[in-house]
C-alpha cells in the first residue's frame, strides 16, 4: 500500500518509527506491506515512487531538512504534490487548527479527489466540516478514517462501534484532555491554584507553551464534535458546542469538592441534542473521575446499560498506533470489498 504522510511532528515522526518497527508483522499478520512514496513538512514535500525508507526521511529532518533525500522529487507546495503522484492512503498528521482547519482541510479534499484513501488524526477540519467530508468521501467511494483523533492510541470509535452493535448509543461523556485532567488532579491533590498547577504541566511538557486550545476548553469541543457525529449521527460542528473551560476553576472549589467526595473534572456531553463542555464535579468513585493525564469516555445505551473505556488519551507513539490501526482497517475493507490494496 502506498502512504502519502503529510506532517512530520511528534506523531508523523512516530508513525514513521512505528512502520520501520513492525513491517514484518503487518505483512504477516495483515498482508499489509507500506510504502511510503511521498512525507512533507511545512518545508515541501519529497516524492520517491520506489518508496522512501523511513530511516532516510527521520534521520534528513534531523539533520537539516527533508529535502536532503537524495533521489527525490521535492515539491514546494503539498496540494501540487497530491495532485500529481498517485498514492492509496494519505496520512494527515498537520496541526490541529479549529479556526478554518488548515491545512488539513484542503489536503484531505485533494487526497478524496484524487481517491486516495484517508487517515486524519488532525482535529480541526473534523471538528468544522465533519459531516460535508464525509459525504464527499463518500461520494467518490474513499475511505475516511481518524480514529487517532479521539482518545490518542485508546480505540474509542472501535469501541462505541461495538457498543452500538444491535443496541444504540443514546449519550457520551468524557475526560477528553490529558492536559487539562492533569491540571485539575494537580489542583485536587497537590492544593495548588490554576496557575502553579498548569506552570507544573507545561514544565512537564504535558501543556503546551501556549495552552488555550485545552484550558478554554475547544480541544475537548472538537473531540466531542467528531464522536456526536461518527455514534450519535449528528450533523454538528465545534461551533455548536457549549464550553466552558477551565480557567475560572478556583482552588477553593476543588477542595470543597474533594472534602465532600467529589472531583472536578472538565466533562464533555453529547445526547439529548445537545453538546456541552463544561467543568463538573462527578463522584470519585465514578470510572469516568480519572486522574493526572488519562481520558475516559462513556457510551450510554439503550438496552446494555453504560459502558466505560479508559486509557492514555494522546502521545506520540500512541497515537501513531491508531494510524496503523486505521491503515489496516482499510486494508481489509478494500481486500473484502475484491480491491488491491
Ligand atoms: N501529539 C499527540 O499526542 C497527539 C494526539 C492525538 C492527536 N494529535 C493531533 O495530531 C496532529 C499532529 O500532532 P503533532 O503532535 O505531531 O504536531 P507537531 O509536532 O506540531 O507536528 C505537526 C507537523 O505538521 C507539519 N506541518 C505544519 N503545517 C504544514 C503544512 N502546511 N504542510 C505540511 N506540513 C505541515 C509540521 O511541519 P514542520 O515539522 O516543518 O514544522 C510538523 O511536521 C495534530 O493535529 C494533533 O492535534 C496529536
Amino acid at each position: 500500500m502506498r502512504v502519502a504522510l503529510v506532517g512530520l511532528g511528534v506523531v508523523g515522526r512516530s508513525f514513521l518509527e512505528l512502520v520501520a518497527k513492525n513491517r514484518g508483522e503487518l505483512v504477516s499478520r495483515y498482508g499489509l506491506g507500506l510504502r511510503v512514496v511521498f512525507a512533507a513538512d511545512r518545508s515541501g514535500g519529497i516524492y520517491r515512487a520506489s518508496g522512501l525508507s523511513p530511516d532516510e526521511i527521520l534521520d534528513a529532518k534531523r539533520e537539516g531538512g527533508i529535502s536532503r533525500v537524495a533521489n527525490t522529487r521535492f515539491y514546494a507546495n503539498v496540494l501540487d504534490a497530491l495532485q500529481d503522484f498517485e498514492a492509496d492512503v494519505l496520512v494527515d498528521a498537520t496541526p490541529t487548527n479549529i479556526v478554518d482547519g488548515e491545512p488539513s482541510y484542503s489536503i484531505i479534499r485533494r487526497a478524496i479527489l484524487r481517491e486516495m484513501d484517508v487517515v486524519t488524526v488532525s482535529k480541526g477540519a473534523l471538528a468544522l466540516y465533519m459531516p460535508a467530508l464525509k459525504e464527499m468521501a463518500s461520494r467518490r467511494n474513499v475511505l475516511l478514517k481518524f480514529s487517532g483523533t479521539v482518545g490518542g492510541g485508546m480505540p474509542v470509535l472501535a469501541f462505541a462501534r461495538e457498543c452500538s452493535r444491535a443496541d444504540r448509543v443514546e449519550a457520551i461523556e468524557g475526560i477528553l484532555n490529558g492536559t487539562t485532567n492533569y491540571i485539575l488532579t494537580k489542583m485536587e491533590e497537590e492544593g495548588l491554584d490554576f496557575r502553579q498547577a498548569l506552570a507544573e504541566a507545561q514544565r512537564l511538557g504535558y501543556a503546551e507553551a501556549d495552552p488555550s486550545l485545552d484550558v478554554k476548553g475547544l480541544d475537548t469541543a472538537c473531540k466531542i464534535t467528531i464522536l456526536a457525529n461518527e455514534v450519535l449521527g449528528m450533523k454538528a460542528n465545534v461551533h455548536d458546542v457549549k464550553v466552558t473551560g477551565i480557567e475560572n476553576v478556583s482552588a477553593e472549589e476543588v477542595n470543597r469538592a474533594r472534602y465532600s467526595g467529589k472531583a472536578v473534572r472538565l466533562v464533555a456531553f453529547a445526547g439529548d441534542g445537545k453538546i456541552e463542555v463544561r467543568p463538573r464535579e462527578l463522584d470519585v468513585r465514578d470510572p469516568l473521575a480519572v486522574k493526572m493525564a488519562m481520558n475516559a469516555v462513556r457510551f450510554k445505551t439503550t438496552f446494555s446499560g453504560s459502558h466505560v473505556i479508559t486509557g492514555k488519551g494522546a502521545g506520540g507513539t500512541e497515537t501513531a498506533t491508531a494510524i496503523i490501526r486505521d491503515i489496516t482497517s482499510i486494508k481489509i475493507k478494500r481486500t473484502e470489498a475484491g480491491e488491491n490494496a
